[in-house]
């Protein structure tokens, strides 16, 4: 566990379609996690609409950061630190959380910590004591990023494989489209794929050889559509055992293909320890199947709790404390940026961090 940092942090999550706010005690324990999810705004538009994305973020804000502090019991002087998502994601969601951390850090006088998405994504297990301490290989597969690291903390993500086309949560999410089963399609396809034959449409495993690690999803789509569109020619309805059976096989291609190239890395790496993340990772094939797999490669397998795995701020206030254990904290000046990327992640904290409130 990384060192007490000053005392207790907000942090805010504003990057896609969940507004929220979490608190850490100064140990990093949880004493609010607050998520505001977007999903009913969106639904009727069968994806994320980045207009009213911000629009939703801006109308919750404060009421979520109000809550989160209620919850925690304190009061906003209370706070010793206020951290946000600063990319990658929709430039205007981005823009509100990141701008109504730093109006906070601004009046509270504390430091702001601009935190990149993935390293939140990569952290989120850091509030778990049971959970393994970087060095680790790290999966995160989302709705916006499929992508393998070797992580050794804040600042130090390496890529090493990502996908050329789709992310993971994306081919699930096209899949239910194709389906007609509503978005976000992966928590659904999940469901019906329970009751499924995984073994009755064969699905593509794209990039399989040794020679890559990146994973690509589109061929996956494409062969869905096709299948889908046979179907309907021939007069076969897929609903029932059919529909059942085919979200088996497509959640068992992508948990096949996620674990496959996730476990080889690991053990080429000789890094023997992944750690997954990303809204993917809530999926129950992939969860059981990587611990399943781990084992069988002595590869040590953590997952983060399902509501971690998903978009939340107690993932961002764990980056952020760490980049505090480091003495490192953003400037007010501080930019959203949607295409951040993780190599780069250092360069949003570049000063000291303040090291205490300003006066009442
Ligand atoms: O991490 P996240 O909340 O937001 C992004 O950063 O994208 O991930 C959302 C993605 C969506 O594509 C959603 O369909 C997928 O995670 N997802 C799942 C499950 N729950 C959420 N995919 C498969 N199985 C699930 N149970
Ligand atoms: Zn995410």
């Amino acid at each position: 566990m990384a060192p007490a940092v000053l005392g207790p942090i907000l942090a805010i999550e504003s990057s896609c379609d969940e507004t929220a706010a979490a608190v850490l005690d100064r140990n990093g324990a949880v004493l609010a996690d607050v998520v505001h999810t977007q999903v009913e705004a969106h639904a009727p538009y069968g994806g994320v609409v980045p207009e009213i994305a911000s629009r939703e973020h801006l109308a919750r804000v404060a009421s979520v950061v109000r809550r989160a502090l209620a919850d925690a019991q304190l009061t906003p002087r209370q706070l010793r630190a206020v951290a946000a998502t600063y990319g990658p994601g929709l430039i205007g969601a981005l823009l509100v959380g990141l701008q109504a951390a730093k109006g906070m850090a601004r009046a509270l006088g504390v430091p702001l910590v601009g935190v990149h998405h993935i390293e939140g994504h990569l952290m989120a297990a850091a509030a778990d004591p049971a959970a393994p301490e970087p060095p680790f290989i790290g999966l995160v597969a989302s709705g916006g990023h499929t992508a393998l690291y070797r992580f050794e903390g804040v600042g130090r993500a390496t890529l090493i494989g990502q996908t050329r086309d789709d992310a993971a949560g994306e081919a699930f999410d096209k899949t239910a489209k194709l389906l007609g089963l509503g978005y976000p399609g992966g928590a659904v396809i999940d469901r019906l794929a329970e009751q499924g034959d995984p073994t009755r449409f064969p699905m593509p495993f794209a990039l399989r050889d040794h020679t890559t690690e990146d994973f690509s999803f589109s061929g996956l789509k494409t062969a869905v559509r096709v299948l889908v569109e046979r179907e309907r020619a021939a007069g076969r309805a897929l609903e029932g055992a059919a529909l059942f059976d085919l979200c088996a096989s497509v959640r068992a291609a992508i948990v096949d293909a996620l674990l496959t190239k996730a476990l080889r890395v690991a053990r080429a790496k000789q890094l023997y320890r992944l750690v997954i993340g990303g809204g993917v990772a809530a999926n129950s094939l992939l969860r059981s199947e990587a611990m399943r797999r781990g084992a069988d490669n002595d590869v040590e397998v953590y997952l983060p709790p399902r509501r971690l795995c998903t978009d939340n701020a107690v993932m961002i206030a764990s980056a952020a404390r760490a980049w505090l254990a480091q003495g490192r904290a953003s400037p007010l000046s501080l930019m959203a940026n949607a295409d951040a990327r993780v190599e780069d992640a250092v360069g949003a904290v570049s000063t000291q961090p303040v090291t205490g409130p300003a006066g009442p």
